[in-house]
């Protein structure tokens, strides 16, 4: 039985198995309708999500399987102090696959050791969201047919971002990546991703505040909402939460095929005006997200590819 804590769990041949997986997903949508017939995903949610948990859902139910779960920790019996590694011993009796986003970092990794099903981290605090990586990956070669040799930007809340952190883990695997890290000075990547990550591998990178001059670099451009909940007071988060506004006139200073990525939510760092642009990709990620999940789904249920 295999679970999903880290993007690295999966090697780059077997994440590249899973991409064409996840393509061949998309081109023939049908063909996938029933692989998950009799199967139950179980969404546990223990923190708020729009796109992760409905798009699990959507990807279990595009499969022809089923869901069941909860959306807040307040609507499960954690309310009454049920301890993680409880709740998955008793899930694991009504659901075959576990999707589980957690404010503690580590607790879908505890999970994983209670479960007698496969776990899969839908974001943990402000460590990992290993699906989010895998949906990126599969935007990425989408949109740009590789996922080698290329300037990716990454700009915003570096040092909170879980999806920022899983991105440079997944991207060094690749040849010829380089990153320009894009942030005020108190929201840098942690001290583990720049020395244990980057320059352990010898990865080139860069650290700058100012987006207007990397933007010329840039092959992706990966934004990234100030998360407010996860300063410890309001009053640093409202003098960094608009430190980048991506608007028409920055964009103009983009390559033609450079592309603009976003987790989302969003909140002011892209301005509404830029969806236009045919450079904007963040709602084409979102719809990619079902894709991989679907492919997640089926690879870890040991669900065959039809023929
Ligand atoms: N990208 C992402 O994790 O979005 P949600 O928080 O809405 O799930």
């Amino acid at each position: 039985m295999r679970h999903l804590l880290n993007p690295l769990d999966f090697s780059v041949e077997e994440t590249y198995e899973l991409l064409d997986l996840a393509s061949d997903i998309e081109k023939n949508p049908e063909k996938y309708s029933h692989v998950c017939a009799g199967k139950k995903l179980a969404t546990l949610f223990y923190e708020p999500s729009t796109r992760t948990r409905l798009s699990f859902e959507a990807a279990m139910l595009n499969l022809g399987g089923s869901v069941l779960g909860f959306s807040s920790a307040d609507s499960s019996s954690a309310a009454k102090g049920e301890s993680v590694s409880d709740t998955v011993r008793v899930i694991s009796c009504y659901a075959d696959i576990i999707a589980m986003r957690h404010n503690k970092e580590g607790a879908p990794l505890v999970a994983s050791h209670h479960a007698t099903i496969p776990v899969i981290n839908a974001g943990d605090g402000g460590h990992q969201h290993p699906t989010q990586t895998l949906t990126d990956l599969l935007t990425i070669r989408s949109l740009k047919g590789r996922l080698d040799t290329l300037t990716i930007g990454l700009c915003g809340d570096l040092k909170f971002g879980r999806t920022v952190h899983s991105l440079i883990e997944a991207m060094i695997r690749y040849p010829h990546v380089k990153f320009v890290l894009i942030s005020p000075q108190e929201l840098r990547v942690p001290s583990y991703i720049r020395e244990d990550v980057l320059e352990a591998h010898n990865i080139p990178y860069e650290e700058v505040d100012n987006l207007d001059l990397a933007m010329p670099k840039l092959d992706i451009l990966y934004m990234t909402r100030v998360q407010k909940e996860r300063f410890f007071n309001e009053e640093d988060y409202i003098r960094l939460k608009d430190s980048y506004i991506l608007d028409k006139k920055k964009m103009e200073l983009a390559k033609a095929d450079m592309f603009v990525l976003h987790p989302l939510p969003r909140v002011n760092e892209i301005s509404t005006e830029v969806d236009a642009d045919p450079r904007a990709a963040y709602f084409r990620q979102a719809q990619y997200g079902v894709y991989v999940r679907m492919a997640l789904i089926m690879t870890l249920l040991g669900v065959k590819k039809p023929c």
